[in-house]
């Protein structure tokens, strides 16, 4: 049977429960501990297999419906396409279509995920050839936060990124399909390069022993997922980004909202009780961001 020609694959948005970031290490990067989820809410990928002879100069190509979203080398799908021929030595050519639905800036993995899609989508397409080792090692050299994506779920994550488990099912059940708001300012983005750097620069780290112990606390059972919920990121995102908590502040004082920053920002999300007043707790968001500000309900898997 000839693998297919074209897949389209769901590439979700992930957020941070819990996001430790331990300390800095002599390669510049950052030790972490984190438990991020994916969630039901996320981007499109079409990979279609072109003929090499037919298609343009390039190997691979994309599309995107949103205008604002880099359709060159800069965009992870194409990093991940190349790192994919590179390492299988596979002389087809693709082009790819992306359906954007996640912001960008956001702190909710959407060029990360965008990427491991294509590496799924290329790896399919072109006879899956590469085992689930050798695809968490090459998605572990385009981003520390492509691997996440990869077991479908949600992980426990550390080294700086690119060490990840599945949470245990216990774990993983105690979250599953429970309600988020995700809620992000349409003018603000934070680079994740320059959030590491004001954490090195602040030295606001929390110890790797508090962070294991609160994990194993929430893992065992004995906090709930409030009680989990951390990132070290706030403390220098909110410094800058004075309308993050201010909003943040007011959705706790007048929803009982436990509300946090995702990744490095600059998106936020909160956990919804069954009987959440959504249409007002949007509306305040609205009140204090703007009409455009980006607020989307959605579940994690
Ligand atoms: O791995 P990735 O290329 O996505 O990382 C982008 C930048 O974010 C790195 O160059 C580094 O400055 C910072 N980073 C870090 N520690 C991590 C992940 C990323 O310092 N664990």
């Amino acid at each position: 049977m000839h693998p297919p020609q074209t897949l389209t694959l769901f590439s979700p948005a992930k957020i941070n429960l819990f996001l430790a970031v331990t300390g800095r290490r002599p390669d510049g990067y950052h030790d972490l501990l984190s438990v991020a989820a994916p969630l039901d809410f996320g981007d499109e990928l079409t990979a279609r297999v072109e003929d090499p002879k037919a298609q343009a100069a390039s190997q691979f190509t994309l599309e995107c419906d949103d205008p604002a979203v880099p359709v060159d080398g800069d965009n992870l799908v194409l990093q991940a396409a190349a790192a994919f021929a590179t390492e299988t030595g596979w002389r087809g050519a693709a082009a790819f279509r992306l359906a954007k639905r996640i912001p960008t800036g956001a702190g909710l993995g959407g060029g990360s995920s965008n990427a491991v899609a294509a590496l799924r989508a290329l790896n399919q397409l072109g006879g899956a050839r590469l085992g689930a080792d050798t695809l968490a090692a090459l998605a572990a050299r385009i981003g520390s936060d492509c691997p996440l994506f990869l077991p479908g779920g949600p992980v426990v994550m550390r080294g700086r990124g690119e060490q990840v488990e599945p949470l245990p099912a216990a774990a993983a059940a105690r979250l599953h399909g429970r309600r988020v708001l995700l809620f992000k300012p349409a003018s603000v983005g934070v680079a994740t390069p320059w959030a590491y750097g004001r954490l090195a620069a602040t030295g606001a780290y929390l110890p790797a022993a508090e962070a294991e112990h609160r994990l194993a606390t929430w893992l065992d059972g004995r906090a709930g997922v409030e009680e989990l919920l951390f990132n070290s990121f706030e403390a220098v995102v909110f410094r800058k980004f004075l309308a993050l908590p201010a909003l943040l502040e007011r959705l706790q004082r007048e929803f009982a909202l436990a509300p946090r920053l995702s990744g490095s920002g600059s998106a936020c999300f909160a956990f919804l009780p069954a009987d959440a007043p959504v249409a007002a707790i949007t509306a305040a968001i609205r009140e204090a961001w703007g009409t455009v500000a980006f607020v989307r309900e959605a579940r994690l898997v």
